[in-house]
């Protein structure tokens, strides 16, 4: 067999593989790039959807009117379909479904804990397909029961907010008893295309990567926070740690610096207008979180890296200089297809 067949019997075979899921996204692969706070704006959603991924805003702590007019923004320069991740805890959150259905928006991701009541019913009245996260199997037994249209089942691999169960097992645990459901997208990890060929054998119907897309040379993400990312290793994207046992917050996956004994201090002080009863729990824990989208802000737009968040998973040791988003997914695309055709051997 010669090498262009080798080729093309591979990329036909990656092809069957993502025919699913790159159907239901209206791309032409299956790689959705994940929703990142302040990094996934017009630039890099409409270059991930011009050169055949599916790419998602992340519309964070934003207003109504924000997100507005990121998504026209979005729309003038891509013709292609993409996504908008809410997060569930927003408290505009039906507000921003209404923008969302006013730019008729064809997928909306729901991040952040499961949707509240009438949220899934919303965002289908619009026409919108939704997507969600499963944490575990049951919980993603229940999404599928309220009408959801996809998964997403994201390790502690991945960066920025993440659960306790690793890729592979979950993708091991879940994906024998729902892919056949709904498509299911499997997050957290991934740096190089054989995982996605392991991850699509395994039914998966396409992948979702966040951490290999943070250098592309479409991203706006600040110089320093790229350099970070160029430089760091896996070892070097750590969780954060939960200080008081009465203060349950989620885990973050980032780059350590000095940013993390910051965390460290703002836990205390949360924990302690808990304690004097200055502040409940909801409001305790929702001042993590904005703690968390200001610290972000500071290392993705400001630069700097040393105190403010750099969000990034494990995955970040592959991530190795600068390119554009067409040679990432050419890249990932070639090693799925060769990883495929080698199984196959
Ligand atoms: C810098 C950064 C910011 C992120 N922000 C969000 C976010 O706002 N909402 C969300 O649902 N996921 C967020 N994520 C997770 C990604 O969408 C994606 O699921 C994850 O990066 C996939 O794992 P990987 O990093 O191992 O590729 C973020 C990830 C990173 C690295």
């Amino acid at each position: 067999m010669t090498d262009t067949h080798t080729t093309t019997t591979g990329e036909q075979r990656l092809a069957t593989r993502m025919a699913r899921g790159a159907a239901f996204l209206g791309a032409e692969m299956a790689i959705m790039a994940g929703a990142m706070s302040w990094v996934s704006e017009r630039n890099l959603v409409s270059a991930m959807s011009n050169a055949g991924g599916f790419g998602v805003i992340a519309c964070g702590a934003m207003t109504p009117e924000l997100l507005d007019t990121e998504i026209a923004a979005t729309k003038a320069m891509t013709s292609r379909p993409f996504g908008v991740n809410l997060i569930t805890m927003h408290p505009q959150l039906f507000d921003l479904i209404a923008v969302c259905g006013r730019h008729q928006v064809g997928h909306v991701v729901l991040a952040g804990g499961l949707p509240p009541k009438g949220a899934l019913e919303a965002i289908k009245e619009t026409g919108a397909k939704v997507i969600c996260f499963a944490p575990a199997l049951s919980l993603a037994k229940k999404l599928i029961r309220s009408g959801v249209d996809a998964l997403v089942i994201e390790g502690m691999e991945a960066g920025g907010h993440i659960g306790p169960v690793s890729t592979s097992v979950l993708a091991q645990e879940m994906l024998p008893e729902i892919a056949e459901q709904v498509p299911v997208f499997v997050a957290g990890g991934i740096g190089r295309g054989e995982a996605i060929a392991g991850y699509l054998d395994m039914g998966a119907a396409g992948v979702q990567l966040g951490t290999r897309f943070v250098c592309a040379t479409e991203s706006i993400a600040h110089p320093n926070f790229k350099k970070a990312f160029i430089r760091a290793s896996a070892r070097d994207a750590v969780a954060s740690v939960q200080i008081d046992p009465r203060l349950p917050v989620i885990p973050v996956r980032a780059l350590k610096n000095a940013g993390g004994e910051l965390f460290t201090a703002k836990q205390r002080e949360v924990a302690q207008s808990l304690d004097e009863g200055k502040v409940a729990m909801a409001e305790a824990q929702l001042q993590i979180e904005h703690y968390w989208a200001g610290a972000l802000r500071r290392a993705v737009i400001e630069g700097d890296v040393e105190h403010g968040s750099v969000m990034a998973g494990q995955s970040v040791g592959m991530v190795t200089k600068e390119e554009s988003i067409a040679d990432i997914l050419a890249q990932l695309m070639a090693e799925a297809a060769a990883a495929l055709v080698a199984r196959a051997a």
